[in-house]
């Protein structure tokens, strides 16, 4: 059998986004702080030291995203959904340090108390997909919708991955936040209450879940362009739609295609190709299994010792399982190099850093919602916490 093949590493592969970005971008912006050197020989004793000073005071949440040498430090490792889950349900944590992302960090500050502080460790941490959809575009989309007359029965719906501000129209107009996990059964939800949905941003999250789970057409999705007037569609396009996608995307799942596997089919016959659902339509039609980051790292513990999986999603958590399982054969299913690099913002030296501020008695790069926002955001939050 043989080992975890590294990818080839790109140019972009490590590009160094959100320097100097715009603050109201999940792009984000330079972070204030002196950073240890990244060579500093004793980071890890620095954060472990950091981390018994703070006690049950705080808690660490790790996307799986993350970095090796970040995870280790995690209290709870999880996919969005199990992030926000377990926020929630940490009351006592006076500080949650968020090792992910800056719409997860947010929508822990929407599920938290007032005495909590969520800290991002990097500013900069964004997510382009999140980037990819503004309120006030989608603001024009819902009046778009009104006057083809179908804002009424359209129910609107966004993947986590997006702003507070996106979270708190969709809960203001009645509809419901989803993960890659529970995209079904939101979906299935908001169709109890409407004819139509608008699904933002992420269009493939969408269509998959549209036609894979529930069945409809390619012909049933219609795609808003909201850099084009009416999104790039007719009145009688968007009358016709089941679902109206946003045209929004990951890069870092966006590169994976068709090509590479059948690529990989030829070159491993037999492998299970295994993809995370932001995928394209394409990618996912022609792979054996699909879910989020939870469900990847429960589908390999699961899988024959001896089995051959193919991965689509971020480098970092393919690695790590490709480490946890010697006994299965696991591939990238890309041939370069896949991290998300605004993921990879958060390393241990802003790791230890915001630690350190905490332990000095200075909160760090603190996320907060205005209580308006969170109101509503909370609204379509609580209904994908608790949907059936
Ligand atoms: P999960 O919902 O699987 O955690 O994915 C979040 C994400 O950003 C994937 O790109
Ligand atoms: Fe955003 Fe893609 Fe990175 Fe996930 S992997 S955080 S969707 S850019």
């Amino acid at each position: 059998m043989t080992g975890f093949i590294e990818p080839a590493p790109t140019q972009t592969a490590l590009l160094l986004l959100g320097r100097g970005a715009d603050a109201d971008s999940e792009l984000g912006v330079d972070c204030p702080g002196e950073l240890p050197p990244p060579s500093a020989p004793d980071l890890v004793e620095r954060a472990r030291a950091a981390k018994e000073t703070l006690g049950e005071s705080l808690f660490i949440l790790g996307h799986h995203y993350q970095r090796d040498e970040v995870i280790q430090f995690a209290d709870v490792t999880g996919d969005s959904f199990k992030l926000a889950q377990q926020a929630a349900a940490r009351p006592d944590a006076e500080h949650i340090v968020f090792c992910g992302v800056h719409f997860m960090a947010e929508s822990a500050d929407i599920l938290t108390g007032d005495h909590q502080r969520v800290i991002l460790p990097d500013m900069a941490a964004g997510c382009s997909m999140a980037d990819m959809a503004t309120a006030s575009q989608v603001e024009q989309c819902w009046e778009d919708l009104a006057e083809a007359g179908i804002a009424e029965t359209t129910v609107p719906m966004t993947y986590m991955n997006s702003s507070a501000a996106i979270k708190a129209f969709v809960g203001r107009e009645g509809g419901v936040v989803c993960t890659s996990s529970n995209a079904e059964r939101a979906l299935r939800w908001a169709y109890e209450r409407g004819e139509k949905v608008l699904f933002l941003p992420d269009q493939h999250l969408g269509r998959n879940t549209a036609v894979r789970q529930l069945g409809f057409s390619l012909d049933d999705c219609a795609l808003y362009n909201p850099h084009k007037p009416n999104g790039g569609l007719t009145v009688e396009e968007l009358r016709e739609a089941k679902i109206i996608l946003w045209k929004g995307h990951c890069s870092v799942h966006g590169r994976f295609t068709l090509d590479c596997v059948e690529e990989m089919r030829k070159r491993t016959p037999g492998v299970n190709i295994l993809v995370h659902p932001e995928c394209t339509h394409e990618v996912v039609a022609a792979s054996d299994y699909v879910g989020s980051t939870e469900y990847i790292i429960k589908t390999l513990d699961a899988a024959e010792p001896g089995s051959a999986w193919a991965i689509g999603t971020e480098l970092n958590l393919v690695r790590r399982l490709a480490n946890a399982h010697p006994d299965k054969e696991i591939s990238f299913l890309d041939r370069t190099v896949c991290y998300c690099s605004t993921m990879n913002r958060i390393d241990l030296p802003h790791l230890v850093w915001s630690l350190e501020e905490l332990v000095a008695g200075r909160v760090p790069n603190q996320i907060t919602v205005d209580p308006a926002t969170a109101e509503h955001a909370r609204a379509a939050l609580d209904r994908m916490l608790n949907l059936p």
